[in-house]
């Protein structure tokens, strides 16, 4: 699926809804990547009264459809939320109890797509509203307070084929997913934190047996989707999946440049963190892996 972006003439065209919901979304403070757009940018008068687009707006735009109700963005978009945790910390390194399957989906059967490090949650609400009845959605996601937003508003959306889960997904996506009554069709780690320092990298996400257990679990030619803004963390996501090659192999059949990654976003939606870092100017590099039959 081709990724259409967004035309935005002028700032007016922003509704007043939009612009509120885009306040309660997370910027994430990438010292070196960051977006400076919100800090004042006038050198003259005349430049003071050109509107000035910010990518949290962009976000709002992208995610318009959503319709996510804005009473409910009022009520939980002012909750402050740590820009980091340790995943290594004592608390999040002890797998999550599984959920009751029934429970959390109407139908816990259906192949099930999985986003880790899921963040506000609404690209998988984008994704589960428009393949409601066809997939589940499950986003694992360490930072507690976006979890419990994100279950807010898919309730809110009466969403039945999507659940968020609070877990460090590195411990725990095994036992969650083992235990999934349907095949598990499709992963995605998209734009993980990038942990610079090398004696923090042992942080990040993309983890051997994280990646063991993806490879592991994903169903015959199901797929695993890997992005970052940051070059270094893709070429680490890579190397894992890479080294994977008796199980996944890189998917040929999309269009990628001459070092292997791909030209374009396939989901026909970006990701928060990528609205951001596209709206700075950075390139997203992104694979798609297949599991072998
Ligand atoms: C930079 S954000 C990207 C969010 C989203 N994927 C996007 O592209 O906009 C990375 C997210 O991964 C979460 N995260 C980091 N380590 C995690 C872990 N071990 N398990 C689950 N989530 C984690 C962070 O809390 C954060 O919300």
């Amino acid at each position: 699926m081709a990724h259409t972006r967004l035309k935005i003439p002028i700032l007016s065209t922003i509704t007043t809804t939009a612009i509120k919901f885009s306040n309660s979304s997370l910027l994430h403070g990438y010292r070196r990547h960051i977006c400076h757009c919100s800090s004042p940018v006038s050198i003259s008068q005349n430049q003071q009264r050109q509107p000035q687009i910010r990518s949290p707006q962009l976000v709002a735009l992208e995610y318009a459809d959503l319709s996510i109700p804005y009473i409910v963005c009022e009520e939980l978009g002012a909750t402050r939320v740590r820009q980091h945790v340790n995943p290594l910390s004592s608390t999040l390194s002890i797998p999550v109890e599984v959920p009751n399957w029934n429970d959390v989906f109407e139908d816990p059967k259906l192949p099930l797509v999985v986003d880790v490090g899921s963040g506000s949650g609404r690209f998988l609400m984008w994704l589960a509203k428009r393949n409601h009845g066809s997939k589940n959605y499950m986003g694992l996601e360490i930072r507690k307070k976006l979890v419990t937003r994100a279950e807010k508003w898919a309730k809110e959306l009466s969403l039945s084929n999507i659940h968020f889960v609070f877990a460090n997904a590195t411990i725990s996506f095994k036992e969650l997913i083992s235990t999934y009554p349907g095949p598990l069709m499709f992963v995605s780690i998209l734009c993980p934190d990038p942990h610079f320092k090398k004696r923090h990298h042992k942080r990040r996400i993309v983890q051997k047996p994280l990646v063991e257990a993806i490879t592991d679990s994903l169903m015959p030619g199901g797929q695993v989707f890997i992005q970052s803004d940051v070059l270094e963390v893709a070429v680490d996501m890579r190397n894992y999946f890479d080294a994977e090659s008796a199980k996944v192999v890189f998917e040929s059949d999309l269009a990628c440049d001459n070092e292997g990654w791909l030209l374009s976003n396939p989901m026909g939606i970006r990701t928060e963190r990528e609205i951001h870092a596209e709206f700075e100017g950075a390139k997203i590099y992104r694979r798609i892996y297949r599991k072998l039959s």
